[in-house]
């Protein structure tokens, strides 16, 4: 049967991305970070969208040609049509359609958080794909749902945050500790050296399966400012262990809604996703979970669970395969009910 080449482009926020799928398999997955965000301590949306419109031809270039397939070769584009940052989805939905109107080819457009989820789907060694039915956690910068996934077009939010996303807990955390922005890697890094049961933070109280994380944001600033106070040097003399107890507590309000979960589905499959998913806490309690509850976990290879453009490819292809494509008069959504 004749290969599919899918060019899948991702620009839903900061990151540009592009990469090229023969079937389910990634011949190329390119991401340029715009580092210009570090210095505001945040994505900056006019600069996000300058900095796609700059980039985007060049990153699919280096795409194509790493993964050696042809403009002419390719049987589909698929981009990503939200949710995310108007500008920034405008860039790579324009160009898009654009590129598939001068090739003839069809254009599918995918849903962000769909393809944090179908990137396990990605086929890779030494990595398994979960089963159907099976739950998803997608933990990132700017998500934090848990997904009962059924099949590949067949997904439904069962829990999700009323407010920040786990991803800014960690970076709001490491900002009041005066860590550069994205602080969720150096948290993880000063955790891994000091004891979480150190310092002690309450668990927010939350209906179901919600999440809420502002609550925590707050109590750790007033916490910090008060034995600052008593202290000018707390923060230096401590870093490890309030690391360590910041990532605890964030783990186990992660942990006790997945319990929730299963407990509600009867779904022991548990799928996670987003850049929190590389922290070494949350990988390790998962791992743990296996054992203690007999749940199987699926953490994908960490260049599929940061924003990439590889995820959205493997979307491209299960659409592809059953023939759901989009018109060209497809927009782009800030927001998207999944
Ligand atoms: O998926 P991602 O690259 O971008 C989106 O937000 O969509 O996720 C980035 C987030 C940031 O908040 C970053 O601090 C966090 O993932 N992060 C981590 C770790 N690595 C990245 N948080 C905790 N521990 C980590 N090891
Ligand atoms: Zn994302």
């Amino acid at each position: 049967q004749k290969p599919i080449f899918i060019l899948a482009i991702e620009s839903s926020c900061d990151d540009t991305a592009a990469a090229v799928m023969q079937n389910d398999k990634v011949l190329s997955n390119i991401v340029a970070q715009q580092a210009i965000h570090e210095q505001y301590g945040g994505v900056v949306p006019e600069l996000a969208s300058r900095a796609h419109q700059q980039n985007i031809v060049p990153v699919i270039d280096v795409a194509l040609k790493k993964a050696n397939v042809t403009k002419d070769q390719l049987s589909a584009i698929a981009f990503t049509q939200g949710p995310g940052l108007m500008g920034s989805l405008l860039v790579g939905s324009s160009f898009a359609k654009s590129m598939a109107m001068s090739l003839d080819i069809p254009i599918i457009a995918v849903n962000h958080m769909h393809a944090h989820i179908l990137a396990h789907f990605i086929d890779e060694e030494g990595f398994d794909k979960p089963e159907f039915p099976f739950l998803a956690l997608t933990i990132s910068g700017g998500h934090t749902q848990i997904v009962k996934v059924s099949s590949f077009f067949d997904m439904e939010i069962i829990g999700e945050t009323t407010d920040d996303a786990v991803g800014e807990a960690f970076d709001k955390s490491a900002k009041i500790l005066g860590l550069p922005y994205p602080g969720g890697p150096l948290v993880d890094k000063y955790a891994q050296l000091g004891n979480p049961k150190a310092y002690k933070f309450t668990k927010p109280k939350m209906p179901n399966l919600d999440f809420s994380f502002s609550g925590l944001k707050t109590q750790i600033l007033y916490f910090i400012q008060n034995n600052v106070k008593e202290n000018p040097n707390f923060i230096d003399e401590n870093r490890n262990d309030i690391c360590a107890s910041i990532q605890n507590i964030i783990i186990e309000i992660l942990m006790e809604k997945l319990k929730l979960a299963v407990q509600q589905t009867g779904i022991k499959q548990i799928a996670i996703g987003g850049g929190v998913s590389a922290n070494s806490g949350i990988r390790n309690t998962l791992k743990e979970a296996e054992k203690k509850y007999g749940w199987k976990t699926f953490i994908p290879k960490f260049e599929y669970t940061t924003d990439n453009a590889a995820m959205i490819g493997i979307v491209g292809y299960q659409r592809f395969l059953e023939n759901k494509f989009n018109d060209a008069s497809v927009v782009s959504k800030a927001r998207i009910d999944f």
